[in-house]
């Protein structure tokens, strides 16, 4: 009997460096000459968000210079001919920048999302992309509290859609990740998860992940060329169409 495939794909800043959004963890320590503690916590936040905001604001705005690589743009063929084939498929990523939207995916941003704004008195979200100053606060629309925040997933704040990605990954036959580190839990445990329900594991990255283990298949390279090669071969393998 054949089994039903399905297919988990977790991707994170690898995936868009080839786009040019500089990954998180460089030689230095630093993320774009900032610590993290100073500008990704809520803490950072209340303490001086006028530093935060400028930070992000800087952030939002440049998501207008940057396109989708041929990696996003593979993942969202992909996910039209997994649907078209019946293969389950959910692409989940780690990263903030919105190119696997504008390639035509609809990932489940677990880290939330750049060009969305959040209320933190009333809960109102909106997706802006087009006010970008880092020096004046925008006060949210629908309650009038003085400032809205990015609407990203900071440090020591849970991430979005936590169970419905435990049970997709624990469930499916093929767990990819792409372009991730492997060091920023919860996403690096879904690796193991994946391998120990039974998964095939397919990791893609430019360095050996934190996370790897012998017996996930390991294919490293710039994304741009290597994910889609990826992907044409497993559409070859599933005979999608
Ligand atoms: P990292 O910056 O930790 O890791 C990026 C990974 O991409 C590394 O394994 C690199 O080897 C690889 N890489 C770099 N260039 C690549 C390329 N051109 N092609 C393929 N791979 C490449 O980024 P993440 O693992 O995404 O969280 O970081 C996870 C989380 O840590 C982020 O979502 C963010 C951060 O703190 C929050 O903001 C909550």
């Amino acid at each position: 009997m054949r089994v039903a495939r399905s297919i988990v794909v977790l991707t994170g800043a690898g995936i868009s460096a080839d786009s040019g959004i500089p990954t998180f963890r460089g030689p230095d320590g630093l993320w774009e000459g900032h610590r993290v503690e100073d500008v990704a916590t809520p803490a950072a936040w209340r303490r001086d968000p006028r530093r935060v905001w400028g930070f992000y604001q800087r952030r939002r705005q440049a998501l207008l210079s940057v396109v989708p690589n041929p990696a996003h743009r593979a993942l969202a063929v992909f996910e039209d001919r997994a649907k078209a084939g019946g293969v389950g498929f959910l692409l989940v990523t780690q990263n903030v920048d919105d190119l696997h939207a504008r390639a035509g995916s609809s990932p489940l941003s677990m880290h939330g999302e750049l060009a969305v704004l959040r209320c933190e008195r009333c809960g109102h979200r909106e997706r802006d992309l087009a006010r970008f100053d880092p020096d004046h606060f925008l006060a949210c629309p629908a309650c009038g509290f003085e400032r809205l925040r990015p609407d990203v997933v900071w440090f020591h704040e849970i991430p979005y859609g936590l169970e419905r990605i435990e049970a997709a990954v624990g469930a499916c036959t093929d767990f990819l990740a792409l372009g991730t580190s492997g060091v920023v839990y919860p996403a690096a445990g879904y690796l193991a998860l994946a391998r120990e329900s039974g998964a095939r594991t397919i990791v893609q990255s430019l360095d050996r992940p934190e996370n790897l283990h012998p017996a996930d298949r390991f294919l490293p390279g710039h994304a741009k060329d290597a994910v889609p090669a990826l992907l044409d071969g497993l559409a070859r393998e599933l005979g999608l169409p």
